[in-house]
């Protein structure tokens, strides 16, 4: 598996991967709207076919990752991704790395807490503003859990 960088010709077919994967072709992470074009990233490629993503956005020291999917889970790509993004946020001199997750998303909080990130914030109900950007966001989640709560991570990285 070839972990390489997202290009400008892969945003038709990120957007599309988005779509059927999150619902839309944007994303939402407190109250903010996020766009391939205006994102970093790298891909995961196994015989040419596309295997996972992660985009993410560089502000000021701080690096959030703004997407992450593998689609072949158990092999070492959703920690490869992850490598890749931290190394280049460490590259660009940043100080953390964060991320929001779901509260509904157990696997993702177990995958990046034995990542060393930790839980620094909740935004309780933070789902019922997603909803008026993507209504399409269900009502119960992963694991049959009500979709209610935005959860912040962060990696130090200084
Ligand atoms: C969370 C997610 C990105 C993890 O991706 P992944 O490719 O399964 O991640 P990895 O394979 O690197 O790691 C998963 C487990 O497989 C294990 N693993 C890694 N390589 C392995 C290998 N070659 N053989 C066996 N197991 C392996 C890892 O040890 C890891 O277990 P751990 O977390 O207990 O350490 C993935 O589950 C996913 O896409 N989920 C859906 C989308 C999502 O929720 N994204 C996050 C949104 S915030």
């Amino acid at each position: 598996m070839n972990i390489r960088r997202l290009t400008v010709e892969d945003l038709p077919r990120l957007r599309e991967y988005w779509r059927k994967h999150w619902g839309d072709d944007f994303v939402v992470a407190h109250g903010v709207i996020y766009r391939p074009e205006t994102l970093n990233g790298f891909l995961a490629i196994e015989d040419d076919e596309w295997v996972g993503e992660i985009t993410y956005s560089v502000s000021g020291d701080e690096c959030e990752i703004v997407s992450l999917d593998s689609l072949r889970e158990g092999h070492g790509i959703g920690t490869k991704l992850m490598d890749a993004a931290v190394d280049e946020a460490r590259t660009r001199s940043c100080r953390r790395v964060f991320l929001i997750t779901t509260n509904d998303n157990l696997h993702a909080l177990g995958f990046y807490q034995r990542r060393g990130f930790d839980l620094v914030r909740i935004h309780r109900h933070a789902l019922d503003e997603t909803r008026k950007l993507k209504p399409g966001i269900p009502l119960i989640g992963m694991n049959h859990i009500p979709l209610r709560d935005e959860i912040e991570l962060e990696l130090m990285l200084k």
